[in-house]
């Protein structure tokens, strides 16, 4: 990690203070695979962040998911992905995404379908950038992730051109973009912790 980012890091708790003694499990998850993407340094950076000793992070990223080939897809649990333990070990998601044409790429369209009750009664936040904030692609994330009974945090985070904030030491943003992820961060450990006491002590059952 870069000591700009060390220095940028918070230093009082923020969005990851929470009541359960067992840390919390949270997946980031760079949405987009071409050779070039942003989604690695703003994940990265996202990772860092959230990190602390009441989190427990590990960076998914799509790119190197290794999912089956889409001729066995099944609707409603296919053969195990190679990432499909992580993300079953997950209590909560941050899903970084740009917009492409409008929507969230295909190959986190990919990583969603390949799963399933690994995503069930689960929070998600979502970090999304693009030319004005990537805000269509969130939008279309919300309605898919309502299908897998994932909860999707009322707050996220819209980076708009982030690629201008991409230097040596990886994306750095300004501060009042930590700030933001931190309040999401906040409300996403809520519903995490919410939903894994809701999950061990009240089975969904339909
Ligand atoms: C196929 C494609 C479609 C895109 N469509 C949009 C778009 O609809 N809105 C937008 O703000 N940016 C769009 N962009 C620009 C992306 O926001 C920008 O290239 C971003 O860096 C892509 O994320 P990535 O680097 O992680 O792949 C598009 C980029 C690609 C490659």
């Amino acid at each position: 990690m870069s000591e700009t980012n060390l220095a940028t890091r918070p230093t009082v708790p923020t969005g990851t203070d929470h009541d359960s003694t067992e840390p919390l499990h949270l997946a980031v998850i760079a949405g987009s695979v071409r050779d070039q993407r942003m989604s690695r340094a703003v994940a990265e950076w996202a990772a860092f962040r959230a990190a602390t000793g009441a989190v427990e992070v590990d960076l998914i990223d799509c790119a190197e998911a290794g999912l089956p080939d889409d001729g066995a897809l099944r609707p409603g649990g296919s053969e195990a992905s190679t990432v499909a333990g992580r993300l079953d070990a997950a209590d909560a998601f941050v899903i970084v995404t740009p917009e492409y044409n409008h929507s969230y790429p295909a190959g986190l369209k990919r990583l969603i379908d390949w799963h399933y009750r690994e995503w069930m009664f689960k929070p998600a936040t979502i970090l999304s950038y693009g030319v004005q904030g990537g805000l269509l692609a969130a939008e279309h994330l919300r309605g898919v992730f309502a299908e897998l009974h994932v909860v999707t945090t009322r707050r996220g985070v819209g980076l708009s051109r982030p690629w201008e904030q991409l230097g040596p030491a990886g994306f750095q943003p300004p501060a009042a973009t930590g700030a933001a992820f931190d309040a999401a961060l906040h409300e996403l450990a809520w519903w995490a912790t919410t939903l894994r006491t809701a999950r061990r002590d009240r089975p969904y059952a339909r």
